[in-house]
């Protein structure tokens, strides 16, 4: 029997690399970066079984970037943001975002806020970006939550306190090489098949994702079981 791929994560990384190989500034690799998003989103909306694809797109730890690199990516998002708008109602696309957002400028925020309500009912497909999100962050979050909600402390209670408010992940791809989590969905990778790839992320395509996928279908999920 073949797997089925729901939730689909992503830690798109190797941006900066693309850009310098090609004597470019690190930016212009955040940009190209920014179009692959779009085509693997659109692939990912028209795939029979995915129901939600959650990007990395912000570490907690990002934050250590040069101030100008860190800026940079927050004007990108929240131009993204509104470009893709047209988009996610055309393609019936959900947008939610996770992560803590607090840090953030009040217009980003803003923006984050629309795009979430515009596409609130929004059903082919959930598009989540991780920002300013780190696993641990997240989790430590969850239980301060859980504490004060009163609740018994159990895996149930505390996952639903969580940001992500969906199933776990069943497959992880990360490109440009690198393969480590960097403090990404530490409680939903639990079970998570892991894919890693050297293509760095602006030039990845739908179609090496479907590679991806198919090799995924055919491992053997044994999730502690025989
Ligand atoms: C991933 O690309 C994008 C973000 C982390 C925002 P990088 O910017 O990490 O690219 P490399 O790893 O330096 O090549
Ligand atoms: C992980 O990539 C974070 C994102 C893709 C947003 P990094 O490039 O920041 O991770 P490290 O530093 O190589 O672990
Ligand atoms: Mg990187």
């Amino acid at each position: 029997m073949s797997n089925e791929l729901k939730h689909l994560a992503i830690i798109m990384d190797g941006n900066g690399r693309w850009a310098e190989q090609k004597g470019l500034r690190r930016t212009k690799g955040h940009e190209a970066g920014a179009e692959t998003v779009r085509a693997i989103t659109t692939y990912c909306a028209a795939h029979p079984t995915i129901e939600s694809v959650t990007y990395y797109a912000f570490s907690t730890e990002n934050w250590k970037r040069p101030k100008h690199e860190v800026e940079f990516l927050m004007k990108l998002l929240e131009k993204y943001l509104k470009n893709e708008l047209d988009t996610y109602r055309r393609e019936s696309i959900r947008f939610f975002a996770i992560g803590d957002l607090s840090r953030f400028s009040d217009s980003l925020r803003e923006r984050i806020a629309f795009t979430q309500e515009e596409t609130a009912g929004n059903d082919r497909l959930t598009h989540v970006l991780a920002l300013n999100y780190g696993g641990r962050d997240e989790i430590v979050r969850a239980a301060r939550k859980l504490i004060q909600s009163g609740e018994e402390m159990n895996e149930e209670n505390l996952g639903r306190h969580l940001d992500t408010p969906y199933s776990d992940v069943d497959l992880l791809v990360r490109t440009s090489g690198e393969q480590r989590l960097s403090n990404y969905l530490l409680w939903q990778l639990s079970y998570s098949e892991l894919a890693f790839t050297d293509t760095l992320w602006p030039d990845f395509t739908p179609e090496e994702l479907e590679r991806i996928i198919e090799e995924f279908s055919a491992r053997n999920r044994r999730f502690g079981g025989i």
